[in-house]
């Protein structure tokens, strides 16, 4: 599905949600494809050569069928001690770096059928099969993954790495809160996505929290910190929570506006200097979005960055602290995210125009809609 017309009013909108149409593998990515494709056959000859190497091994030297069959074990060894090593490593490293640690191994232990044709000697053979099958091992722990990987580039976690590496300088993301970004958080503690993070020039703030201390399972930081910015290389200083522990959601959100401001380096947002490179946003079943629910006063707010939210239009009912619109919308991208069917009903009627506020949030820069086809209401 792809609808290029949002919600009323905003004309550069866009919505994505999952291309029925769109190619399997997109066209820049088609060489890498291949070649990791080519990688399955280069695995499947080897397994089948070791019915002939027995064959041949029992002409050539003085063994009988046990000491044969040792061919399979040295070669079974290989992907049983390997397969799990090369998992840990790949977590680390990525799955290039595996792929290339495995097609190294693989050469390797076919270049050691060299010297142990001219030492004559059964052991040695059998060592280079343990050899090329640790290969075998990281290319086939790699190669799928990888290839699940190559799909279409419109993921948030693509979209969070290209707005950080565009920036020029330092990075500015503002998260958001709830279950829809738990999974870009995740990917973000995880390779490959964590190596691709400069983490020292990216600043992470908090579109929304609930007032409540960052230990609270409730709180919007606290998570983001457990799934991914603990975890990680993110500077503590480049991390700047919403002062859930100050007086009153009230005083939060004047200190929180003080230190945006402080980033940003002015009292009055600039059109063509955007405060944020990207902003993560939600959206509930009422249509609120961060912590601006229907009807509240701070949906019409047009000067302040921050309001304190005494009491929250919906679960949990505790207080919240949120950035307004205007401060939202200085955003070189605000990117929703929204997925399961539960979202369907309320994404159709933000769709359809009705004042929502989600709706009503807007973009300076680019307003992109990541759905998932249970999310996504039916295009007309
Ligand atoms: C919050 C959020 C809120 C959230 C939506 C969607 O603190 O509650 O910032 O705006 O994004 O309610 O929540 P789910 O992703 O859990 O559906």
């Amino acid at each position: 599905m792809s609808i290029s017309v949002g919600p009323a009013g905003q004309s550069r909108d866009e919505l994505r949600g999952e291309d029925r149409d769109a190619p399997l593998i997109p066209a820049d990515r088609l060489a890498p494809f291949v070649l990791v494709t080519a990688l399955f056959f280069l695995w499947g000859v080897p397994n089948n050569f070791n019915d002939i190497l027995i064959r041949q091994f029992m002409k050539s030297f003085e063994i009988n069928r046990l000491q044969a069959g040792l061919v399979q074990f040295a070669f079974y060894m290989g992907y049983f001690l390997l397969a799990m090593p090369a998992a840990q490593f790949m977590k680390r490293a990525g799955y290039k770096a595996g792929i290339l640690v495995g097609l190294c191994l693989f050469g390797a232990g076919c270049i050691l059928f060299w010297p142990a044709a001219i030492i004559g000697q059964y052991w040695f053979f059998l060592m280079a099969l343990f050899v090329i099958a640790s290969g075998l091992a990281f290319l086939e722990t790699a190669s799928s993954p990888f290839i699940a990987q190559l799909g279409p580039p419109e993921t948030a976690a693509q979209r969070l790495i290209s707005r950080i590496t565009s920036a020029k300088s330092r990075a500015a993301v503002c998260l958001t809160g709830g279950s829809s970004p738990e999974g870009l958080y995740r990917l973000l503690a995880e390779a490959p996505w964590r190596n691709e993070v400069p983490w020292d020039r990216v600043h992470w703030f908090m579109g929304d929290d609930r007032f409540v201390p960052e230990t609270d399972p409730l709180s919007n930081m606290g998570m983001a910190r457990r799934l991914f910015l603990d975890k990680t290389g993110a500077p503590r200083g480049n991390i700047h929570a919403i002062p859930t522990n100050a007086s009153d959601p009230e005083s939060a959100a004047n200190l929180y506006q003080n230190t945006l401001r402080e980033f940003y380096g002015a009292e009055q947002l600039d059109l063509a200097r955007p405060l944020f490179d990207l902003v993560l946003m939600g959206v509930g079943p009422d249509g609120h979005t961060a912590s601006l629910f229907p009807q509240s006063h701070a949906l019409d707010e047009k000067n302040r960055w921050v309001v304190g939210v005494p009491k929250a239009g919906m679960e949990p009912l505790v207080p919240r602290v949120t950035l307004t619109f205007p401060a939202l919308a200085s955003t070189r991208e605000m990117l929703f995210i929204a997925d399961g069917a539960g979202k369907r009903e309320i994404l159709r009627r933000v769709f359809s125009g009705e004042d929502l506020p989600a709706a009503r949030a807007h973009a300076d820069g680019d307003l992109v809609w990541l759905l998932d086809r249970a999310a996504a209401p039916e295009a007309r």
